[in-house]
């Protein structure tokens, strides 16, 4: 049995799901998505991630284009027509299909929906978080909001091809005032010297990353210190830990940054930790 892909209310092969040339999302980046990480069959930190979708759609004055109920029920279906466990589901919603035009259609068409399941290794994955992963540092060239979750990702794709060309796995987008705002698709960590934890504050202009948000109840819970401010590259290097998060790395340990090792230039044991305790809670409480 192939792929199967959601489009606009039909289960259908993945090869032959198609959308309109008109789509808004095609045309002009006028879409927005989510990723839920896959355990066990069942989407990681559910609630994080239809809070935020709800959110990003509202920025856009896009309509939600069914009940969360009914939308959780899409979800999980196109998860059990592939047969997925370990993976990862990617939703985009568009403003729908309309006549080319910057403004938006007047009266509103519907949204236009398509839904994406793939299976991931997660031997392979928990091998790379125990071997840690290079990054690289790129200037800062994004919008100024990062924080709505759109599929406007050009500069997030030249990042992690800068990255990927050089065998790291996540470009650090760094300001003006050069402080490490996030990664091409994770957010960024550090663990300093006292062994206090460090991630940059969602005032800035990054997304509300929902890994990061369970990881700080994860990390709250343990009692443990956390700084939400950000920090530089030369401070990542100087610390005794960094790592990323994101539906897609979890908790991953950075080894080094630009070429110069972090710490020891080793993954450390808070990482380590972190990552068995989200991912722990992430699917206690997956759905
Ligand atoms: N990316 N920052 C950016 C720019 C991202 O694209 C992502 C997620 C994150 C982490 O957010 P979360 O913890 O909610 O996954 C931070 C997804 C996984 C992607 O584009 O594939």
């Amino acid at each position: 049995m192939g792929r199967i892909a959601y489009v606009n209310g039909r289960f259908v092969q993945h090869g032959e799901a198609v959308v309109h040339i008109e789509d808004r999302g095609y045309q002009l980046g006028d879409a927005v998505y989510e990723v839920w990480a896959l355990f066990e069959g069942k989407l990681a930190d559910p609630e994080g991630h239809f809070a935020r979708l709800e959110r990003s759609l509202g920025e856009l004055s896009i309509a939600m284009p069914m009940s969360r109920a009914a939308l959780t029920m899409v979800l999980k279906e196109a998860v059990r027509r592939n047969r997925v466990r370990e993976g990862l589901l990617y939703l985009q919603v568009s403003r729908g299909v309309a006549k080319r035009d910057h403004a938006f259609p007047n009266p509103p068409v519907r949204p236009s929906v398509i839904m994406t399941v793939s299976s991931v290794n997660r031997a392979a994955d928990e091998a790379r978080a125990a071997r840690g992963v290079a990054v690289v540092t790129t200037p800062e060239n994004r919008w100024g909001r990062c924080d709505i979750k759109t599929v406007g990702l050009l500069p997030n794709a030249l990042a992690k091809q800068k990255a990927r060309a050089v065998g790291a796995v996540e470009a650090w987008f760094v300001d003006q005032l050069g402080f490490v705002t996030e990664g091409a698709s994770s957010n960024a960590w550090i663990v300093d010297r006292e062994g206090r934890l460090r991630t940059r504050d969602t005032n800035a202009n990054i997304l509300r990353g929902v890994t990061r948000n369970s990881l700080l109840e994860v990390i709250r819970r343990e009692g443990m210190q956390v700084d939400e401010r950000p920090f530089t590259p030369a401070e990542a290097v100087e610390a005794s830990e960094a790592f990323i998060t994101g539906a897609g790395s979890l908790v991953l340990p950075v080894i080094a940054v630009d070429g110069k090792p972090v710490g020891d230039g080793k993954p450390g044991p808070v990482a380590a930790r972190l990552r068995s305790l989200y991912i722990k809670q992430a699917k206690a409480t997956a759905v």
